[in-house]
């Protein structure tokens, strides 16, 4: 897409701004270390002082596809567009699947003659691989059955605000090793942190993805740890992580994987094993009683509505980035920041 531009005096921040202009945001993948450092750094900024941005994507029209229920992403995308001055367009695509009246590829070719971005929320990765190879225009993965990138930014930002720093956090995930797992893998590993993932056998998370993890990882000074044993992937963590055994899509796996999981819980006694200060998370919708325990997920130590929060600053960021919504009206950054 738009080639990167780098300009004289520029600073590293400056420059990975304008590096992702007109780029998509498929796979954590997409973006480098330094890029997803700075998107975080400016969705923090927006977290901080949100009316230093308002206006900044005046004139950006977007249009949100989802094939499947949300709650956080499509609030956090739609709130966060309008914060910022733009205009947002929810298509509801639960009852028949984006693609099924006409191509992918004619519908991309329709949208970037009306629309600056897409965001998408599909079941099939592939389509929203396509869209982006079609559209001239940036297109978001507002969740896949493969990746959630914009889940794993917020809880990358998350735990950043909890901990000051990601390199050296342990990252512990329980559960499936679902579009959640993987994206949170690829996270932590470009940022510099550590996960381990424990998962029952046949559920863990996709092989290339966590090979791609091994390879961040061995840059960044991380680990990524693959067992089937919670208390293996737990020991020691500083936060721990799960989410729901049935994703949308496998409704009818959720009896027997009922059954798989159970081990995997994060009850009171899983969760006695990381380290004292650990913090719980959970990108939500939660299931009480399944994956994670009311005294565990209810506690003082879960995060989970921080993380929720952090989605429509993360999304803010990334929609400014992609968009060039403004890029040369940012605030100057205050001295303390
Ligand atoms: N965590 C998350 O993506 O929530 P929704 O499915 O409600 O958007
Ligand atoms: N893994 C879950 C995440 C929901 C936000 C799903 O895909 O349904």
């Amino acid at each position: 897409m738009i080639a990167t531009t780098v300009f004289p005096g520029a600073s590293p921040s400056s420059y990975a701004y304008r590096s992702v202009t007109g780029r998509d945001l498929i796979s954590i993948q997409d973006f480098s270390s330094d890029e997803l450092a700075c998107a975080l750094e400016l969705a923090a900024a927006m977290k901080a002082r949100p009316a230093d941005f308002r206006g900044i994507l005046s004139g950006k029209q977007i249009v949100l596809f989802f094939e499947k229920p949300s709650l956080r992403t499509r609030l956090t995308f739609e709130a966060g567009i309008n914060s910022l001055g733009g205009a947002s367009f929810f298509v509801d695509q639960t009852q028949s699947r984006l693609g099924a009246r006409e191509s992918l590829s004619d519908v991309a070719h329709n949208l970037e003659r009306w629309i600056d971005g897409i965001v998408l929320r599909t079941f099939a990765h592939e389509a929203v691989t396509t869209m982006a190879q079609h559209a001239a225009i940036p297109v978001i993965n507002a969740l896949s059955d493969m990746e959630h990138p914009c889940q794993a930014m917020a809880d990358m930002l998350t735990l950043q605000q909890h901990f000051g720093d990601l390199r050296g956090v342990r990252l512990a995930y329980v559960g499936d090793g679902n579009n959640v797992a993987n994206s949170l893998m690829l996270a932590a590993t470009s940022l510099g942190a550590s996960i381990s993932i424990g998962t029952p056998r046949g559920y863990e998370p996709d092989a290339a993805i966590t090979e791609a993890a091994r390879e961040l990882a061995a840059v960044s000074g991380a680990s990524v740890n693959v067992v089937n044993d919670p208390i293996e992937a737990v020991a020691g963590a500083d936060a721990v992580y799960t989410d729901v055994w049935a994703s949308m899509g496998q409704e009818d796996e959720a009896a027997n994987r009922s059954k798989i999981f159970a081990p995997f819980q994060v009850n009171q006694k899983l969760f006695s094993y990381a380290a004292k200060h650990a913090v719980f998370m959970h990108c939500l919708p939660a299931h009480r009683g399944d994956e994670v325990a009311t005294a565990v997920i209810d506690s003082p130590r879960s995060v989970v509505f921080e993380q929720a929060e952090n989605r429509l600053h993360v999304q803010k960021s990334i929609l400014v980035l992609l968009l060039e919504g403004g890029i040369h009206r940012f605030p100057p950054r205050s001295a303390n920041a």
